[in-house]
């Protein structure tokens, strides 16, 4: 009996004892500074978070917490195993998720890297790369490079070391890097040689990174605008995409969360009719039926017509995303037409209208009311050059899913021409009320 009590008594004394030691850990744990020096990632990444060991290792320090934390992750799992990731896998072992956490909130706050002066003619060509309408960085990373617009998936890249941009860049086109997010820039990147991302890289390498005051600033929501006026002739604008105003209902929908999830708006615009490609088609307004069928075809690869972008950002869309998101993009108002060339606009309308082409008979004298919505798509208002594109592939067999066979006998008789002319006037129309 007594005995027994004296096991009692030690054993209490043991565990509070480790009660209290967990304590004292728990709290420590909390304080990413000295995590982040007790778990060695000093070793590799340097005191500041910005003097990595070897040129080919990340800049982390002033990264966004969100992105810090999916790659914290990623690497320790395993889903993230490009280029020298394993060399870091081991010590992620010893790290837990609230390790992680806390470790990335203290990151954030730090400056980033402060640029490297690079070779001016370099330089040039990657800031013209970065900021092309084909490539559309800008769109996702920022015209700074460290305003992305999803502080969560995109990555800051202003101030990250040269040799680690080129690995990263080149293993997302090669799909050698195929974590996270990292699918919706490998369509993009296809058209990038070795020597374009060298460049971009010096360019980017060059950059000031974030300040320690403007990491906070950076955290900022996608600013809300309203409907923009008609400009005649108005270039395709690069600039940060801008959310319409909007009943607050339908900015809530869970469509709206995912098409800003997917990054669809760097290319399709915030508001989905301002698009950031010159041929990336609006899409507020049109048909559910016809945006569902298509998004399902660009998945498959049914619809092959220049859809190698959409077809990598669909393979992070499930067919049950698919859905929703049509229904929140066919409740939106569509844009404004733009007006063009008086008599394009008067060729083209005569042309759509002519007993010949009957586009009226499947697309509505208005372009805006299809006889059959669920297969026929509304035009009015669309970007010329898409409109362009397509009307030409449906003609050259080049797009035929769904039901464009039916227009095909059609557009045999049209020229580029008439072709052009029908895009001005049907551009220039307004677009799904
Ligand atoms: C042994 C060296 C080493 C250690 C220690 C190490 N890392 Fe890394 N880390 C790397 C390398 C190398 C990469 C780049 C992997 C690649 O090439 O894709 C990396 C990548 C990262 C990234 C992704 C950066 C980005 O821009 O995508 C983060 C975040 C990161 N490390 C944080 C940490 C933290 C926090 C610690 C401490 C827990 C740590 N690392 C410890 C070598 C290391
Ligand atoms: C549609 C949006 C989008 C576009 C356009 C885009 N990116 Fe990205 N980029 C991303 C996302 C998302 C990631 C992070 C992937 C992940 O989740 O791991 C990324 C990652 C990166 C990285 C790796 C950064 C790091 O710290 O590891 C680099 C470098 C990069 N992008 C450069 C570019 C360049 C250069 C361009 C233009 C040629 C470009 N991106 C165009 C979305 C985009
Ligand atoms: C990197 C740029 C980019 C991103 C990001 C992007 N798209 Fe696209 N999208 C395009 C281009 C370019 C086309 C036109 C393809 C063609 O020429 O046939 C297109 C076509 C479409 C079409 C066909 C419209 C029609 O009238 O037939 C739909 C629908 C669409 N995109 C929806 C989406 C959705 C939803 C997302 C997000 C999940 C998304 N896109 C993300 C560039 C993009
Ligand atoms: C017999 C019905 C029919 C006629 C007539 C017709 N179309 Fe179409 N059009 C369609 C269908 C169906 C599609 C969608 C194809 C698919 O399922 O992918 C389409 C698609 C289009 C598209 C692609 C829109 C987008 O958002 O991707 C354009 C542009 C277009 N038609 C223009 C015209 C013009 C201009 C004419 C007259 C020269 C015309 N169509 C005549 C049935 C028709």
């Amino acid at each position: 009996m007594k005995l027994l009590n004296w096991y009692k008594i030690i054993f209490l004394s043991i565990s509070s004892l480790l009660i209290f030691t967990a304590n004292v850990w728990a709290s420590s744990s909390s304080d990413g500074a000295t995590l982040y020096k007790l778990k060695a990632c000093v070793a590799c990444h340097g005191v500041d978070g910005r003097t990595p060991r070897e040129s080919i290792y990340p800049t982390i320090a002033g990264q966004s917490q969100a992105y810090i934390v999916a790659q914290m992750k990623d690497i320790k799992s395993g889903v993230r195993h490009n280029a020298q990731t394993e060399v870091m896998r081991g010590i992620m072992g010893a790290v837990s998720d609230a390790e992680i956490e806390a470790i990335a909130k203290w990151l954030a706050t730090l400056p980033g890297g402060t640029g490297v002066v690079g070779e001016p003619t370099l330089v040039a060509k990657g800031a013209k790369v970065y900021k092309s309408k084909n490539t559309n960085c800008i769109g996702c990373h920022g015209a700074d490079a460290k305003t992305p617009l999803l502080s969560d998936n995109f990555p800051k890249l202003a101030g990250q070391n040269k040799q680690y941009l080129i690995t990263q860049i080149t293993d997302i086109r090669d799909h050698v890097r195929n974590n996270g997010q990292t699918i919706v820039m490998t369509g993009i990147t296809q058209g990038l040689n070795n020597k374009d991302i060298e460049a971009v890289a010096e360019w980017l390498a060059s950059l000031p990174g974030s300040s320690a005051s403007n990491v906070v600033a950076a955290k900022k929501e996608i600013p809300v605008k309203t409907e923009e006026p008609v400009v005649a002739k108005k270039e395709i604008p690069v600039a940060a995409p801008e959310v319409m105003e909007a009943s607050a209902d339908v900015m809530t929908m869970e469509g709206a969360t995912l098409y800003k999830q997917k990054g669809c708006f760097a290319c399709h615009g915030a508001d989905a009719k301002t698009s950031f490609q010159p041929l990336a088609p609006k899409l507020a307004g049109q048909g559910k039926a016809y945006l569902i069928t298509q998004l399902k075809d660009m998945k498959s690869g049914a619809r092959d017509n220049d859809t190698t972008v959409m077809k990598g950002i669909m393979e992070t869309v499930s067919e049950a995303e698919i859905e929703p998101i049509a229904k929140w993009l066919s409740s939106l108002p569509g844009g404004a037409g733009v007006i063009g060339n008086a008599a394009l606009m008067a060729k083209g309308a005569e042309i759509y209208k002519s007993k010949e082409t009957n586009c009226i008979g499947c697309h509505g004298a208005d372009a805006n009311t299809p006889l059959r919505p669920d297969h026929f798509p509304k035009l009015a208002g669309q970007n010329k050059q898409y409109l362009i594109t397509q009307i030409q592939d449906i003609r050259n067999g080049v797009r035929n899913n769904g039901q464009a066979i039916v227009m095909t006998g059609i557009t045999q008789g049209l020229s580029n021409q008439d072709i052009e002319a029908i895009a001005e006037w049907l551009a220039s129309l307004n677009g799904p009320k």
